[in-house]
């Protein structure tokens, strides 16, 4: 990463200040994270007290294809050590020259008060994506309508798919019930309001309660089922996309379920949002130990060594075992559980959350590896 740029990267800077000619070239070709995976801020926007966009491009101008909903997973490198989180866009494939990102500074956390303090405009970093299967091009609703909830920063997926259906003018009917703590928290809410002046689109906020400047009138409390009847009488009809912490969508399941909801309808992105979130309590031991050789795996800065059979994936016995390392999807989608493998061999079926060149590297995803030996671990 750096702050003061190249003299060819001035040059790209410089004729992106002058070249909107340039920019809007429709045969800028994509950009492509396994030719360059660079990219640049261009830009950072307070939204909230407590939340900012990070927007950014190419070092040379490309075009960013996405689904809404997608992610791309960023290569950090924080006080010396790696670190890859997954970010779902908040911009719209529809604006392809930018893509962004906003973050909810978490305090105690890792990621997102580094990320607040260090990116700026001309910062790089490097990152993987776009990708994802929470999106609603393979989920698009037959008959056009959407629900969309969201809690706090989840609302960023929900918001590139709102963005794209009103900047596409499609005959969509789109509400979009977003929860916050108070009025001050309420992400995009200028945005929205402007978008709801467009038919095909309703923008609900829900707040806990007001804030210090502003005393909230609108719906009150936690997203709830009489709630959701007033606001959407035929949900039932509607294609829902939620996103928000997980205590949020848990409730979301419940709701809808008991509401006889046909939950095929019902689409979740369920990444965590923030540096080290507990693990699942559940995780079932390995089966089979007895059939299945076992070998010993030593995480070397967590200085632990387990036992994980040839048929169980590293994260889960790890995780099986107490131990709480970084990890999202834990399909091999996202690249948050990227580790470098010291030593020994692996069986691994990821798709698509490492590049080539990492694995010729070493490195392995570990909630999609199998141990096919004694393994040294650093992580
Ligand atoms: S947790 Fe997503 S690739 Fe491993």
């Amino acid at each position: 990463m750096s702050a003061s740029p190249t003299a060819d990267e001035a040059r790209i800077l410089s004729a992106r200040r002058l070249g909107v000619a340039t920019e809007l070239d429709d045969r800028l070709p994509e950009w492509n994270a396994e030719e360059d995976d660079v990219l640049v801020c261009r830009a950072v926007r307070q939204e909230t007290h407590d939340v900012k966009t990070f927007v950014f491009s190419g070092r040379a101008p490309r075009r960013h294809s996405y689904k809404p909903g997608q992610f791309i997973t960023l290569d950090l490198v924080i006080n010396g050590q790696a670190i890859n989180r997954c970010y779902t866009l908040s911009s719209s494939p529809t604006r392809p020259h930018l893509i962004a990102v906003t973050t909810k500074r978490f305090a105690g956390g890792i990621v997102s008060p580094w990320m607040h303090e260090t990116i700026k405009p001309g910062v790089e970093i490097r990152a993987m994506g776009p990708m994802g299967e929470f999106n609603c091009v393979d989920h698009a609703s037959p008959n056009g309508k959407y629900l969309l909830l969201s809690a706090g920063s989840g609302i960023t997926p929900l918001m590139s798919m709102a963005r794209s259906f009103h900047d596409l003018a499609l005959e969509t009917d789109v509400l979009f019930l977003h929860s916050a703590r108070s009025p001050a928290d309420i992400i995009f809410r200028d945005e929205q309001a402007l978008m709801a002046r467009s038919t095909g689109f309703r923008s609900v906020p829900i707040c806990e309660g007001d804030s210090p400047t502003e005393s909230w009138t609108g719906l009150r409390g936690r997203l709830s089922l009489p709630m959701l009847e007033l606001a959407a009488p035929d949900f039932r009809e509607r294609e829902v996309f939620a996103c928000g912490p997980a205590p949020y969508m848990a409730g979301v399941r419940a709701m809808l379920a008991s509401a006889g909801f046909d939950m095929s309808r019902y689409h979740e992105e369920s990444f965590k949002f923030e540096d080290l979130a507990p693990v699942d309590a559940a995780v079932s031991p390995p089966a089979n130990t007895d059939v299945v050789p076992t070998y010993k795996v030593e995480f070397t800065r967590s200085r632990r060594t387990i036992e994980v059979s040839a048929d169980t994936h590293v994260l889960a016995a790890a995780r099986a075992a107490g131990m709480r390392l970084p990890s999202s999807c834990t399909r091999g989608l996202c690249g948050t559980c990227k580790s470098k493998l010291v030593s020994g061999e692996v069986s691994m079926q990821h798709q698509g959350g490492i590049r080539q060149r990492e694995i010729d590297q070493g490195m392995v995803l570990i909630c999609c590896a199998k141990p096919l030996s004694d393994l040294v671990i650093d992580r």
